[in-house]
């Protein structure tokens, strides 16, 4: 492509050290619709013919439809997917595919074709997010009425709903969507025309080409739109953020997976055996979710070090940025695809959940609340009922078993009533403050979210 200015042959070691076409091969559907709209600029700035235009489409379609067959021959020598296609376009066609990159620069080209194709993976990654919130609605209305103990330090704390545990995920993951709708957003600009760094003396269309792409704008600097890649790095922060919320909901998985929990049995066809241990049912889905976190925050570190210390414009070693964006996309894609129907594959063990829930330990607060009720203040409610817990482990029984002479003996603001208070139905009743788990309010979150999701 530049044999002009040169009298040596690049060397193999070189040629093998800087293609990128063994991975960057797959940009080509973007690479091939670029250049279609290229081409009709081209066309309407008189610089081709139409029967030149017709003929590089039809070129640029034939060879996408071999790359999709898998009969496409990529070279090395071509060194990445813009090079490829153009020279084999050009071998095929003659003088109009070597007009097509009148105006063009690989820079500008690079910057369409991952822009393309961030954009279609940011539209697979909503519809993915989407189906794993369906899944984990799915699994909460299931089991509406489940009750377990809510964890913080890992120690237990208060009852709460296992759907409103589910549902937890359900608001980060749109938090998620939310995040991927927004860089999308950003990202959502057509660069090409922008040449090498300083667009071109030959002038195109370049809201022609923006229509065809369907792009609602163009970058309105060139040196911008050549030089970075923020908008890569974003979706790349928002999928590490999405990795961070599998990850946490895979550490849950796999503990109530465990035996020590028992809150859930994870399907057969979603779980592994030991070669060794016949007993094994191990949950590796979850545990390759959260190992692979750690390849999707790499890569987001990568691109950010790989910027860094750039300056303007475009430099080489922005080719570097294509496996890390492919493995943070494919990487979060896959876990999503799979937690999905896991998680609706999972079942519910009532009677677990029902024998965790039932240590009256986690309705010690409820009884401090019933103090404060009475008129003590709370700090002091909080100490006596710490007390009451104290006496109970020094006598190896629970809050249900104090006699009411125990509790008096304590604070005489306890009246005879006091056990209907160790009650979790009684419990979640009373939770009803926006966001609190009560019964009503985790049934209209469970509606709410499959009316959002439908
Ligand atoms: N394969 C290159 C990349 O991904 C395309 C742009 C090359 N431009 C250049 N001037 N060498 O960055």
């Amino acid at each position: 492509m530049w044999k002009g200015r040169f009298q040596q042959q690049t060397a193999e070691l070189l040629q093998k050290f800087s293609e990128s076409i063994s991975f960057d091969w797959r940009l080509w559907p973007h690479d091939i619709e670029g250049s279609v709209a290229h081409s009709a600029a081209l066309l309407k700035a008189g610089l081709i013919s139409q029967a030149e235009r017709d003929s590089i489409v039809k070129g640029l379609q034939e060879i996408g439809q071999e790359i999709a067959a898998g009969t496409f021959k990529f070279k090395e020598e071509l060194e990445d997917i813009h090079m490829n296609i153009e020279a084999e376009l050009t071998r095929r066609i003659g003088d109009a595919g070597a007009k097509l990159h009148t105006a063009r620069s690989r820079n500008d080209q690079v910057a369409l074709d991952i822009r393309l194709y961030l954009r279609s993976e940011c539209d697979s990654l909503l519809k993915l997010l989407r189906e794993f919130q369906s899944a984990l609605v799915q699994l909460a209305s299931a089991n509406a009425g489940v009750v377990i103990p809510g964890y913080t330090h890992l120690q237990r704390a208060q009852p709460v709903f296992f759907a409103h545990h589910l549902l937890a995920y359900v608001e980060m993951a749109q938090r998620d969507w939310e995040r991927i709708v927004d860089c999308r957003r950003r990202m959502n600009v057509m660069p090409l025309g922008s040449g090498a760094i300083a667009g071109s003396t030959i002038l195109l269309d370049r809201a022609l080409i923006a229509e065809l792409l369907d792009f609602p704008s163009v970058t309105q600097n060139s040196m911008d739109a050549v030089s970075d890649r923020d908008f890569a790095i974003e979706l790349l922060a928002a999928l590490a953020i999405v990795a961070m919320h599998l990850s946490r909901l895979s550490e849950d998985v796999i503990l109530w997976a465990s035996a020590e929990f028992g809150f859930i049995t994870l399907s057969d066809a979603f779980t592994t055996g030991s070669s060794l241990m016949p007993q094994k049912k191990n949950p590796d889905v979850a545990e390759l979710t959260r190992g692979k976190t750690g390849r999707v925050y790499g890569n987001l570190m990568s691109l950010l070090t790989l910027m860094k210390g750039l300056p303007m414009t475009y430099n080489r070693d922005m080719q570097e940025d294509k496996e890390a964006i492919f493995d943070s996309i494919d990487t979060v894609k896959a876990a999503l695809a799979v937690f999905a129907p896991m998680l609706r594959a999972a079942k519910v063990n009532a009677a677990s959940c029902a024998s965790a829930v039932a240590d009256p330990n986690l309705l010690a607060t409820d009884l401090a609340d019933y103090l404060v009720n009475h008129g003590m203040p709370f700090r002091k409610a909080h100490e006596v009922v710490g007390r009451a817990v104290a006496l109970c482990a020094e006598k190896g029984c629970e809050l249900t078993e104090l006699s009411f002479e125990q509790y008096h003996g304590l604070s005489s603001v306890f009246e005879r009533d006091v056990h209907s208070i160790l009650n979790v139905p009684r419990s979640m009743e009373a939770r009803q403050a926006i966001g609190a788990p009560s019964p009503q309010n985790v049934a209209s979150q469970i509606a709410r979210w499959q009316a959002h999701l439908a």
